[in-house]
């Protein structure tokens, strides 16, 4: 079994600096010593972590209020080929972040692998506090990080320069969210005008984590036998600050240690993960990074299938 591993150092689609160094603290922390004491055959994408440098365009002012559009972008492009390849070659794809706007690269690179091995289309499960789906009409901030769902579900109208490649490759229907609860006016409308599953804290408060990714399972696999591949894109924002601190956009009254390990566990045992996003993760913010760090090698750990007993 092998595991292709991009370590995406970039932090273009948001502020704060530091995002970009949580694929470099992850690997310190023994990542891939891990998954090959599970047994795993690691492919590090290029050997090293990706800065993507060689790639920034020479400017790139901001269009409207979007900040950094073309180095988003053009990263997303290389990105997505890099994911795309090792989803052709049968491996599983782990991606480390990062800013959540890669998401873009790596949804868009399933996909398309997904697609030709399998003729499916990707399901994808975004663990959250935020719905980063957004478009470049609705965002408050400009932060690129906040739209790349709509970007992928072709929410944006028109072509936009700089991300004017990404082909749509996500319907509604194959989307679930889980942990919001910091959810823009704007982003609300667009999750009811797209009927998009989306299971808040509040419904985790409800119905407990277990029913939460019983449902979850049940809503992706309407109209296939229950087999299709699916994509999660964990932002670590989704457990709660006081868990995991160390990220740009903290939210109080997230999930516990538990329940985000819970989810990953329950969904390695679904045998239908073909990939895992790790992102957000900001070695530069709080007095403990180590911890936060530690939780999301532990959190992926999870997702390949450690056991407990
Ligand atoms: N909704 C806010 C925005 O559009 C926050 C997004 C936070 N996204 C994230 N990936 N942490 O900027
Ligand atoms: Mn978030
Ligand atoms: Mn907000
Ligand atoms: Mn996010």
């Amino acid at each position: 079994n092998e595991i292709g591993v991009t370590c995406v150092a970039f932090s273009g689609g948001q502020p704060k600096e530091g995002v970009d160094l949580g694929p470099e603290y992850v690997l310190k922390a023994n990542l891939v010593e891990q998954l090959q004491d599970m047994n795993y055959n690691v492919v590090l994408t290029g050997g090293k972590v990706q800065h993507y440098k060689e790639f920034f365009p020479e400017s790139d002012e901001p269009v409207g209020i979007i900040k950094r559009p073309r180095t988003v972008g053009i990263v997303n492009k290389i990105l997505a080929d890099q994911v795309y390849e090792h989803i052709k070659e049968g491996r599983l794809a782990l991606q480390i972040g990062g800013d959540h706007s890669m998401a873009i690269g790596t949804i868009s690179g399933v996909a398309r692998g997904i697609k030709e091995r399998f003729q499916q289309d990707i399901k994808v499960i975004w663990v959250d506090a935020h719905a980063d789906i957004n478009t470049p009409e609705t965002t408050e901030t400009g932060n690129i990080h906040g739209m790349p769902v709509s970007f992928l579900m072709g929410l944006v109208k028109g072509k936009f320069e700089g991300l004017d490649w990404i082909e749509p490759c996500l319907k509604p229907e194959n989307l679930v969210y889980i942990g919001l609860r910091d959810v823009d006016k704007l982003e609300k409308q667009i999750l009811k005008e797209n009927k998009i599953k989306s299971f808040s804290m509040h419904e985790i408060d409800r119905y407990g984590i277990g029913q939460v990714l019983d449902m979850t399972i049940e809503h992706l696999s309407k109209g296939d036998r229950g087999e299709s591949p699916i994509h999660v894109s964990f932002d670590i924002d989704a457990l709660d600050p006081s868990v995991a601190g160390s990220t740009g956009t903290p939210v109080r009254g997230g999930l516990t240690f538990r329940e985000g390990h819970y989810l990953l566990e329950a969904l390695h045992s679904t045998g239908r993960l073909v990939a895992l996003d790790m992102v957000e993760l900001n070695p530069a913010i709080g007095d403990h990074c180590e911890d936060t760090i530690a939780i999301g090698c532990s959190l992926i750990r999870a997702t390949f299938g450690e056991s407990l007993l």
